[in-house]
């Protein structure tokens, strides 16, 4: 094949990130990567704010695109494409990338490739050498998502299932939030977690032992509200039990699901398959742990990509623009930004031969 080089870009949350990759037939090839985070402007207000995401997308795109053009010695003339972040996340940011890439597609005359941000992830595991080869049975645990999807081929994906309300990520940041720790709460409630007492407050377990791979964190989210109320003011150690209590639950519900997804991955599949696990929430070092044991106990090989990938990067934003590329897609100038853009919709869109997942698309 010939080699395609492509940049990528991504703006979909609170990261804006420009990758150049190269794919050949050896694979794929990063040349450069930068990733521009947010965190300090929304610190103040313990979540991602939309309006300053977009601000701040606007203010650090270009020079993000520059950097990572410079790191990979090239021109926008050596392009063979540009791949953009079309969706789902934050409408805002999401248009502020795709109109760049489309801009720097229309003035250097390079295809435009709308990426599903989710394509992105679940192709991630293959940026790094020797990374998954497919099918692999992908676990997707951000602050913006949390779904299963069996990725079998590039634009061949099925939703095994996904979170009825929150996403996990979600979750850990809002009871952040609640206890007062700071932003992004993940690794500080995992941190807290550490001294606490798990089994001090008996949280719910939504949708355990119930069947398929469905998530559920609002009531447990809730709970942890009422148990901050019933308490008034909070010693430390209180807030370390809380956290551990959380943590505890949510290892719970991750164990169970992911049984359910694995053995509706085998019976498709066979017994000997591969776990990956994508998404910010896959740092914590308990939820890896718990993984990788589940995994081991089936006979998969279990897969975790280098964190920096993990996290909202357009690294494989670039990828999933190549890979199309490679199949011969590329979008028109028109193409929309959406705000929602599930997984299923978009391989059926590439696929035709492909049906939807067995729920079909959810928007
Ligand atoms: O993938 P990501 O960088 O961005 C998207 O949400 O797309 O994930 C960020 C999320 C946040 O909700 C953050 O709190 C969570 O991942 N997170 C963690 C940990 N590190 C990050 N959650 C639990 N434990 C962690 N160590
Ligand atoms: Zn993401």
């Amino acid at each position: 094949m010939k080699p395609l080089t492509v940049l990528g870009i991504e703006t979909s949350c609170d990261e804006t990130a420009a990758a150049v990759l190269r794919l050949d037939e050896r694979g794929p090839h990063v040349l450069s990567d930068i990733v521009l985070g947010q965190a300090a402007q929304h610190a103040p207000y313990k979540g991602v704010v939309p309006e300053i995401a977009a601000r701040a997308h606007v203010e650090g795109l270009d020079g993000t695109i520059a950097a990572a053009m410079r790191d990979a010695k090239l021109e926008f003339a050596d392009l063979d494409g540009v791949a953009a972040t079309a969706g789902p996340g934050l409408i805002g940011g999401v248009m502020v990338g795709l109109l760049a890439g489309k801009a720097i597609a229309l003035a250097h005359d390079k295809p435009l490739i709308g990426v599903n941000h989710l394509e992105g992830h679940a192709l991630s595991p293959r940026l790094a050498p020797g990374g998954a080869t497919f099918p692999y049975l992908l676990l997707l645990v951000s602050g913006g998502h949390c779904q299963f999807i069996a990725v079998l081929d590039v634009g061949v994906y099925r939703r095994y299932g996904s979170t009825l309300d929150d996403a996990l990520g979600e979750a850990f940041d809002k009871l952040a939030k609640l206890l007062d720790l700071g932003f992004p709460g993940g690794p500080l409630v995992e941190k807290a977690a550490e001294n606490g007492d798990s089994k001090r407050f008996v949280l719910p377990r939504p949708l355990l032992g119930r069947e398929g791979c469905d998530f559920s964190f609002a009531g447990l989210k809730t709970a942890c509200a009422r148990e901050v109320a019933r308490l008034g003011t909070l010693a430390a150690q209180d807030k370390a039990d809380l956290c551990a209590s959380f943590q505890a639950a949510a290892l719970d519900i991750i164990e169970d699901r992911t049984r359910n997804a694995m053995r509706m991955f085998d019976t498709v599949w066979g017994a000997k398959g591969r776990l990956v696990a994508a998404g910010g929430v896959a740092a914590n070092q308990r939820i890896r742990g718990k993984l990788e044991a589940l995994a081991a106990e089936r006979n998969y090989d279990f897969i975790a990509p280098p964190l920096k990938w993990c996290t909202d990067n357009a690294a494989m934003i670039a990828l999933a623009g190549a890979e199309r590329l490679r199949l011969g897609f590329s979008d028109d100038l028109s193409f929309p930004a959406r705000p929602r853009w599930p997984l299923d919709g978009e391989a059926a869109r590439l696929r035709p031969s492909h049906q939807a997942g067995r729920k079909g698309a959810k928007a």
